[in-house]
């Protein structure tokens, strides 16, 4: 027993299998039903029982070998085929994410600011009645604001529907529903009957703010303006106050700050003065709280309204207000935050 796997180990030392067609018949030959292999363990059967444990092992010897065989014949065979140009262990492609817009990164970070000193958020409709967009805000009658030049009207026979000019609107609609104390900004788009240029827009975005209580004076007003100005434009940031006129605040005033590129020296965008308007503000007008059902003789407020595309040009540099609605991907995706 032990001579004959010894001579199909010397018959198969000199043999090289060359392809598939030979590594087949090898297999038969040697590992098939009825093969070499097959009637060697065959006759195993017949080995004494002593030598069993010896002639065994040089068996299974014998059957590894003839496997290794056949096995290093396939991977030659697989070396010879022309190479797949699927290649499974490149690296996969990335996909890109996205960006937000410049003016949703500037909102946000906006309502984050005032949300940390309890203001919360608000909105109301684009398409506006002529109560929550001019009267309840003590628009008179003929005032110039009303006037076609500005306003979008969808149809004035409809109480004067239009598309809201700002977001004070929104201010009424929650001085309506909601008892004082009343802390929230509103922000949303607004539309104006303007031709579009770099400066100017048919539509843009606005952040209202609205604080009403019991004895909320002007230095409320100008703390809270100070601490947002702060917060957004870095802690060297001032501010200055200059009266104005809004028909729905009194007294009214103009924010500016200080021009955070030249600290106040005086540069091309802040136009040499070294100050930068960012707001309108003022305290709410009594005639407006009577308006809207808060009693004016119990509580007083106030008010301030912003432009978002004008915060996000002092924040980006963008001189062009076009820019921001002409969906250009080169430019949106610049503002990866
Ligand atoms: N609504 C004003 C505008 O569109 C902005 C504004 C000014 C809002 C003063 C206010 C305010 O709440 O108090 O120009």
């Amino acid at each position: 027993m032990r001579e004959r796997i010894e001579q199909v180990q010397r018959e198969i030392s000199g043999i090289v299998i060359t392809d598939n067609t030979e590594a087949e018949s090898f297999r038969i030959k040697y590992l098939g039903a009825k093969g070499v292999l097959k009637s060697l363990y065959q006759d195993f059967k017949t080995v004494p029982n002593e030598e069993k444990k010896v002639i065994g092992q040089h068996l299974n010897e014998l059957k590894q070998q003839l496997e290794n065989l056949i096995e290093a014949a396939k991977l030659n065979e697989q070396a010879k085929q022309p190479k797949s140009l699927l290649d499974l262990t490149r690296p996969g492609r990335s996909t890109s994410l996205g960006s937000l817009h410049p003016l949703t990164l500037v909102r946000n970070e906006i309502t984050s600011i005032f949300s940390t000193i309890g203001f919360s958020v608000s909105e109301g409709p684009e398409i506006e009645d002529d109560w929550h967009n001019f009267s309840a805000l003590n628009f008179p009658p003929d005032h110039p604001a009303r006037d076609m030049q500005d306003t979008f009207f969808i149809d004035s026979s409809i109480d004067g529907l239009s598309l809201r000019t700002h977001t004070s609107s929104v201010q009424v609609r929650v001085m309506e529903t909601q008892k004082p104390p009343i802390r929230t900004i509103s922000p949303g788009r607004v539309y104006r009957n303007e031709a579009i240029s770099a400066r100017a827009h048919c539509f843009f975005h606005q952040i209202e703010g609205l604080y009403i209580d019991k004895n909320v004076s002007f230095a409320d007003l100008k703390q809270t303006i100070d601490f947002f100005a702060k917060s957004f434009f870095g802690s060297s940031a001032k501010i200055r106050l200059r009266p104005s006129y809004f028909p729905f605040t009194e007294p009214s005033a103009e924010v500016d700050v200080s021009c955070s590129l030249c600290q106040g020296d005086g540069c091309n965008v802040c136009k040499y003065t070294g100050w930068l308007e960012i707001l309108g503000c003022g305290m709410v007008d009594p005639n407006v709280l009577d308006a809207c059902g808060i009693d004016s003789k119990e509580y007083s407020g106030f008010a301030f309204g912003m432009g978002v595309e004008r915060i996000a040009q002092l924040k980006y540099r963008v001189n062009d207000l076009r820019l921001y609605s002409e969906n250009d991907v080169r430019f949106l995706t610049q503002f990866h935050f």
